[in-house]
């Protein structure tokens, strides 16, 4: 080996020329930081205060989504389960929206199910034998994503379970808070349409909302009660889960947070007010919520469930179950715990127990 061609880099102090580059790099680079900063703390906010289609975006978190009938047909393989797809009528326009169902049997009949390949879903759900929990998923999510929830679930109830407009395999338009619960509305009277049974709202996160928006609307019409509705980390407006969200909180400092996010949400209609729904609603009311959820403190639960138990004036029960950090469950896993059984059989207890109550006066 010939050593003497062995290359050997010696550390030289920079020229000037490089020197003076070096400059211009770092001030490029400090003007490229400054002009981020700016754009993502000046420029996002004043786009997001003038846009209401980002403003959607941001509240509807729907992309991402399995968008394929095929996809939540397939589960049908699984036994006990059925996709169907019901058309409800726009908020505004004569367009029909066609919603995709779920509809999972109780596990009572899955002996049933599984011996018999023409199995009659229908029939078991219009006896009114169980009674049905209706399932209002959260905002980035779809349908199929709390299947191992519904398997608690399963244990008691049928669960109906959809999506709303715009997400998965749903007809895709516009989405705002009152077309969705109208959406919602509707799909309830069509339930009821097809079942004599009780039935529970279950609400998680996003869909806390829309379900107590969508009772507190149905308890001002002629029809079919539900007799219970469930809040799973559930937050009290829109307006005050953005500054604890974790994305809200990197802007919730700004001077002009309020004038450029909260306000043009209000004015748009994203408002999102359970803690003013939750007050039209007179049946009884469960409110779960982790202590390490980080997406929506569990003060918001707490300060549901004051309001709940202390400012209805009729049918105030509301039960409360608050789970400790040391638990991990955070925003999706309440079902985990071993006692979540055992609340949702005690809570359809009180339910029926109160709608008897009520029926007697
Ligand atoms: C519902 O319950 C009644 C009375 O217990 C029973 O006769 C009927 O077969 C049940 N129907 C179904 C579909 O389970
Ligand atoms: C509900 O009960 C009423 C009265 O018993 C009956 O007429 C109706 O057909 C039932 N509806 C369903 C969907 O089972
Ligand atoms: C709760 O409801 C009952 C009637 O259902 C009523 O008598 C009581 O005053 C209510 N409590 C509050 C705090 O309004
Ligand atoms: C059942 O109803 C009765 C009569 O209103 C009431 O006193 C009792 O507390 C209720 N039980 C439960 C568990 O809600």
């Amino acid at each position: 080996m010939n050593r003497a061609k062995e290359v050997i880099y010696v550390r030289r102090p920079l020229s000037r020329a490089a020197k003076r580059r070096l400059k211009y790099v770092g001030i490029f680079l400090l003007v490229f930081a400054l002009l981020l900063v700016l754009f993502v703390f000046i420029g996002f906010p004043l786009i997001f205060m003038n846009s209401i289609a980002l403003q959607r975006l941001l509240m509807f978190t729907n992309w991402n989504l399995p968008s394929k009938s095929s996809h939540f047909e397939k589960f049908e393989l699984l036994a006990g389960l059925r996709n169907f797809y019901v058309s409800v009528n726009d908020l505004n326009s004569k367009k029909i929206i066609s919603l995709g169902v779920w509809h999972l049997l109780p596990y009572i009949y899955e002996p049933d199910v599984i011996t018999d390949s023409e199995f009659d879903f229908e029939s078991v759900l219009k006896s009114g034998n169980s009674s049905v929990l209706f399932y209002f998923h959260g905002t980035g999510e779809d349908r199929s994503s709390a299947f191992e929830k519904y398997k608690q679930f399963r244990g008691f109830f049928h669960v109906i379970t959809f999506d709303y407009r715009s997400y998965a395999d749903s007809t895709k338009a516009e989405l705002s808070e009152d077309a969705v619960v109208n959406d919602c509305v509707q799909l309830y009277e069509r339930l009821l349409t097809r079942t004599n049974a009780s039935i529970i709202f279950w609400g998680h996160s996003l869909g806390s909302a829309l379900a107590t928006r969508t009772l507190a609307i149905i308890q001002a019409k002629h029809v079919r009660q539900p007799i219970g509705l469930v809040l799973e980390a559930a937050f009290t407006k829109m307006s005050e889960e953005l500054y604890v969200h974790p994305y809200g909180k990197i802007f919730a400092w700004l001077p002009y947070f309020e004038a450029t996010v909260i306000e043009p949400l209000q004015k748009n209609g994203f408002i999102f007010d359970t803690s003013k729904h939750i007050l039209s609603v007179n049946v009884p009311i469960m409110i779960l919520c982790a202590e390490d959820d980080s997406v929506v403190p569990y003060t918001f639960g707490k300060k549901l469930y004051e309001i709940a138990k202390n400012e209805r004036t009729s049918m105030n029960i509301t039960l409360y179950y608050q789970f400790a950090s040391s638990l991990g469950y955070n925003h999706n896993f309440i079902y985990k715990s071993f006692f979540f059984p055992y609340f949702i059989n005690y809570f359809h207890y009180v339910c029926r127990n109160a709608t008897e109550v009520k029926t007697l006066n």
